[in-house]
């Protein structure tokens, strides 16, 4: 069987390097060309066993064009992504998209976009599966406990605060749940200190060097909690999810977003 041809967009960043190491590994899989701001004209991009150089541009039509991938996975940043879905949609090319920020409307956008062009887009927040499956294991405890707070730990760099994986916790465990989680009665003067409300759930995000990405959801009830904890220890975590998620793009029309669906964790 012919290999999958990977065009990654954001080829120099932390996770497009990453990525590109990755899957020179994988057998099933080709990286084919690369993308970034930084490249010049017409420049070539060694891969990891230095034996080989794929064309690397800062003209991401180009390098589809010439190119001529199955996959783009996208790890940028929001404003790039939509100039990218609609170029690779109009070339029949697939969509793996790991970059986060994207608003409701462009999601909404590309769901409109890959179903008119008939290509398949994969769109996930978090490709870690332990991450994954530690919002899954939040949402099914939602139902049988009533009070519940999430601490998320990231580094100092972290632009957003709560992480947008907090938000979404908080969110699907109060949809799981048909109501938002119970507060303890406040008692004196401590709310500044008490973190971010969202469906009765408190975050707290906490920020500093030496932390990548963590996350514990603690639920209580009377005389007893349950913790479910996720910790990234490096960049490496996401990449089993990326590698599922281009093997499936490529059988599917539409979108697909998250990985539940695609680790049977939810129905289509
Ligand atoms: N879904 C997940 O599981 C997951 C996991 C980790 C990260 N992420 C997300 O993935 C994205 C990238 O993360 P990262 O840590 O790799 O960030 P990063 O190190 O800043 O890499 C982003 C790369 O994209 C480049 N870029 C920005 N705008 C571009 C454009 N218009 N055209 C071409 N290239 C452009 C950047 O170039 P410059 O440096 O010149 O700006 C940089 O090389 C972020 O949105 C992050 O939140 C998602």
């Amino acid at each position: 069987m012919e290999p999958i041809r990977v065009v990654v967009y954001g080829a120099s960043g932390k996770m497009g390097r990453e990525i590109i190491n990755t899957l020179c590994r994988e057998p099933e899989m080709k990286v084919v060309g690369a993308v970034d701001r930084e490249a010049t004209d017409e420049s070539c991009l060694p891969l990891p066993d230095e034996w080989e150089a794929i064309p690397f541009s800062s003209d991401l039509d180009y390098i589809l064009t010439s190119c001529q991938p199955d996959v783009l996975v996208d790890f940028t940043i929001a404003k790039a992504t939509m100039l990218a879905v609609r170029l690779a949609i109009k070339r029949g090319v697939n969509l793996v998209i790991g970059t986060t920020g994207l608003t409701t409307d462009e999601l909404s956008e590309i769901d409109q976009l890959v179903k008119a062009h008939q290509v398949g887009a994969v769109v996930a927040p978090n490709f870690a599966l332990g991450a994954v499956l530690m919002m899954h294991l939040a949402r099914v405890a939602a139902k049988y406990l009533d009070y519940a707070e999430i601490i998320e730990r990231h580094h100092q760099l972290k632009a957003d605060a709560p992480s947008g994986t907090a938000l979404s916790t908080a969110r699907a465990m109060a949809i799981a749940r048909g109501k938002p989680f119970s507060r303890p009665p406040e008692r004196g003067k401590t709310l500044p200190s008490r973190g971010e409300q969202v469906e009765g759930i408190t975050i707290h995000s906490v920020r500093l060097p030496g932390l990548l990405a963590h996350q514990e959801v603690i639920l209580g009830g009377a005389g007893q909690t349950l913790s479910i904890r996720h910790d990234t220890i490096s960049r490496e975590c996401y990449m089993p999810g990326i590698i599922l998620a281009i093997k499936e793009v490529i059988k599917r029309q539409g979108l697909v977003y998250g990985l539940d669906t695609l680790l049977g964790l939810q129905e289509e």
